[in-house]
């Protein structure tokens, strides 16, 4: 299982398709898009919107929950 900066479904397939890794995981893109999995199965599969700034964990470190601060 495999999981950082992963971003774009040709990515993940492509790690799978050449035996790098079983399993696809992400954090930050589902914390920007928690509807995800859903938009790529859609069809829409353009790249993931997050831009790994790590903005998240600041509402995190004050107790507010952790939520993406750029959307
Ligand atoms: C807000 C936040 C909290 C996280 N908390 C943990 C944690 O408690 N333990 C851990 O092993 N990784 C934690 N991570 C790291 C993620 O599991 C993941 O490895 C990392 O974000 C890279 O994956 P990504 O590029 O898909 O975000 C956290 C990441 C974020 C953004
Ligand atoms: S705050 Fe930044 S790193 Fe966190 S989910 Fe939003 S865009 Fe991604």
């Amino acid at each position: 299982m495999l999981v950082g900066g992963i971003r774009s479904f040709e990515m993940a397939g492509r790690l799978v398709d050449k035996g790098i890794t079983d399993y696809v995981s992400q954090c930050r893109p589902r914390i920007r898009e928690p509807n995800l999995i859903n938009r790529l199965e859609s069809g829409d599969l353009r790249k993931a919107a997050c831009i790994s700034d790590n903005g998240c964990f600041q509402p995190g470190m004050a107790g507010e929950g952790i939520y993406c601060v750029v959307e």
